[in-house]
């Protein structure tokens, strides 16, 4: 049947009838907050290409824990920027890390919500790649992969002994999330999750979060172990990959350009799909919304719906604590 019989607009006359047809929902449950902890008491500095983000200390940063899991919030992922940097990272796999006493400091407040650490090198070495480094046989310095396996478990075992509840590896390396199994189990942490960056692309929408969390590479770029963004096909084998290894949740990175990898991903795997609406998609809106060009509000909202649309169950946003209260009002 098609036109006069037919005629689409029947329902989306009213406001109620639109809800009844919609496909996909949007809910706080889906949304986990990134949040950036620096040494230090009272710290709460304003990331001036991400507005309404900060580099909190841990008092601060449990104050905005609390506020989140209030408004619902189920998650929160940290990252952390450390007192000193060097060319292994120290300061990433020592049991008094950052991230560490930030963990200790929210589960001390005994606060209701997933706390979900980043593993990767790159706020943590001198030279900002993710991992060590060493000259390759074509006489480049490259991030070494083996060798930076056990770094990356050292540091997932630094935040599961202080109380993580998921473990989330985004450095790229092949052969991590096995690796990060291995070694949470054999130290008998056989119930913590891995949440694996699976198909995270080298890409350039990740500028303004390498200010929020002082890691731009000091030279070169992330090409070498990150993924190429022409590559549909490759990302599903990554993904099929880490799922053997032992993933419990695979990531899609960044989300909005990469949608069509959300849906094939979402189309051939059963483990729940994450997306991490990254640093620039949220940039690029807030800016736009600066100069009274676009309406954050929807432009957010219509950002997070269509990752959900793509397959995602759960979203990595900037806009978590806004959506929150967005969600709750609507
Ligand atoms: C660490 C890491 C990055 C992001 C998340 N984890 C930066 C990078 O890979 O360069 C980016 C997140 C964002 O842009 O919001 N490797």
């Amino acid at each position: 049947m098609s036109f006069p019989q037919t005629r689409m607009r029947r329902l989306r006359a009213t406001p109620a009838l639109r809800r009844m047809v919609r496909e996909t929902t949007l809910s706080v449950d889906d949304l986990i907050m990134p949040l950036f902890v620096r040494p230090g008491s009272g710290v709460r500095n304003a990331i001036a290409s991400m507005p309404g983000n900060f580099q909190f200390s841990v008092d601060t940063l449990v104050e905005e824990v609390k506020e989140l899991a209030d408004l619902g919030v189920p998650a929160v992922i940290l990252f952390g920027i450390p007192e000193t940097k060097d060319p292994i990272g120290t300061s990433a796999y020592i049991q008094d890390a950052i991230v560490c006493k930030a963990i200790e400091a929210i589960k001390a407040a005994k606060i209701d919500i997933c706390v979900i650490t980043d593993v990767c090198m790159c706020e943590y070495t001198d030279h900002g790649h993710c991992g060590t480094l060493k000259t390759n046989r074509r006489g480049v310095r490259d991030v070494e992969n083996d060798a930076t396996l056990g770094l990356l478990v050292k540091e997932a075992l630094a935040h599961a002994r202080a109380g993580a509840d998921m473990v989330a590896p985004s450095d790229m390396m092949d052969g991590r999330v096995g690796a990060i199994r291995k070694g949470l189990d054999d130290a008998g942490f056989t119930d913590l999750p891995i949440m694996a960056y699976s198909a995270k692309f080298a890409s350039a929408f990740y500028g303004p979060f390498r200010d929020a969390a002082e890691s731009p590479p000091q030279f070169g770029d992330r090409s070498s172990y990150q993924m190429d963004s022409p590559n549909a096909r490759e990302a599903m084998r990554e993904i099929a990959l880490d799922i053997e290894e032992g993933a419990d949740i695979i990531m899609v990175k960044p989300a909005l350009p990469y949608l069509d990898i959300i849906r094939a991903a979402s189309d051939r795997f059963d483990l729940p799909i994450a997306a991490y609406n990254v640093s620039g998609e949220f940039s690029m809106v807030k800016a736009a919304a600066e100069r009274g060009w676009i309406d954050e509000k929807r432009a957010a909202l219509e950002s997070l719906m269509s990752i959900r649309r793509a397959g995602a169950k759960m979203i990595l946003t900037y806009w978590a604590k806004d959506a929150a209260k967005w969600l709750a009002k609507s």
